[in-house]
């Protein structure tokens, strides 16, 4: 083999690895082409297996070169490698890194619905004057939505309040206190709450109501009421007027809401009265509470002696007062979610 041969051959074979670790854009690149010319079978090794072919004073000069052109060949693509690490981590930041300096995503605060913010206030002002808040179930048993408050099963006020009856699997009980319903008022609270208190008492009972009704602006067959219960020794209707005149005039902020007072029909009250109120001199009369002196067949039932106190009981409708105070046409809006109406309260 010609010397001149021996000699080109490592010159093509340097200047080959050079340009291919040029061009390695990667790690495995990078590694193929360190198999490829400097592994244990690569192609500087087969030059090297050549050497003992050529004339033996080229053998020493020519077996130097071999291993001077592995140094520097194995410095190269340690070089290389190093650079694209280097570029393969940097590229990875700029990818995934978290830019510090980008404004925040806003976040946008919930708020109390509109129906919420009204039982609060009013929780507020009953609480101002002496009310405790008692809170009752939804679910209720017939015996405290209608039995206790003397409305008897063939009473025709059970008719006006339309029931949601809650199917027992044991359809043959028919134990009042066992049979289910969603309540139709807040005053069950009225019994319940009696049967373990003794007078003198102040309470009201915040809560959701069903009635199996259909809906129109101003019905929906879930709404909300506060049941208010006063009782006492010589408690009164005067007294119940009294509070509803301060309690209205702090609800609507007004330094005077007239009341008047209706006959009303409920058989758990005697004498029954339906509530209006009048917000400026000259506007009509809104009907907003029903109420009146707690029936003695209540007492009763609760277990108080007849006789020994007397009170009043009333139940405000807390979506009709939401209404009126937020000015709101329809009653449905309350329940639909519908975040346009929601954002603006
Ligand atoms: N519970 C009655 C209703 O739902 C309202 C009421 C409560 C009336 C208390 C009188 C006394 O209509």
């Amino acid at each position: 083999m010609a010397v001149e041969n021996f000699d080109e051959k490592i010159n093509i074979l340097e200047k080959k690895v050079k340009e291919a670790v040029s061009r390695a854009l990667d790690l495995v690149r990078l590694d193929e082409i360190r198999v490829k010319y400097l592994g244990r079978k690569g192609e500087l090794n087969d030059l090297i297996k050549e050497l003992p072919g050529i004339p033996e004073e080229l053998k020493a000069h020519n077996g130097r070169r071999l291993n001077s052109v592995r140094n520097d060949l194995e410095n190269l693509i340690n070089k290389k490698s190093v650079e694209l690490k280097d570029k393969f981590v940097e590229e990875k930041l700029k990818k995934e890194g978290i830019d510090v300096t980008m404004p925040g995503r806003s976040v946008s605060l919930g708020h109390l619905h509109p129906l919420t913010k009204v039982e609060r206030r009013i929780e507020d002002i009953f609480q101002s004057m002496g009310f405790s808040v008692v809170f009752g179930s939804e679910i209720e048993s017939e015996y405290y939505n209608f039995d206790a408050l003397n409305i008897s099963k063939d009473h025709p006020a059970r008719e006006m309040q339309d029931t949601f009856w809650i199917k027992n699997p044991k359809s043959e009980i028919q134990n009042p206190k066992q049979h289910l319903l969603l309540r139709t008022h807040t005053s069950p609270m009225q019994a319940r709450y009696m049967e373990k208190n003794n007078p003198p008492l102040r309470i009201i009972v915040p809560g959701r109501v069903y009635r199996h009704e259909a809906t129109d602006a101003s019905h929906e067959i879930q709404f909300h009421q506060i049941e208010g219960l006063m009782v006492g020794e010589d408690i009164s209707l005067a007294n119940l007027k009294a509070i509803f005149e301060e309690f209205f005039k702090r609800f609507f902020n007004k330094k005077k809401v007239e009341i008047r007072f209706r006959p009303g029909y409920f058989p758990f009250v005697e004498p029954g009265i339906e509530v209006d109120i009048k917000l400026e001199t000259g506007s009509k009369w809104l009907e907003v509470a029903g109420a009146g002196m707690v029936h003695p067949k209540v007492f009763k039932a609760a277990g108080y002696i007849p006789g020994k106190q007397q009170g009043f009981a009333f139940g405000v409708g807390l979506d009709r007062l939401s209404m009126i105070y937020y000015g709101i046409s329809d009653i449905r809006l309350f329940y639909s979610s519908d975040f346009r109406f929601l954002k603006q309260f």
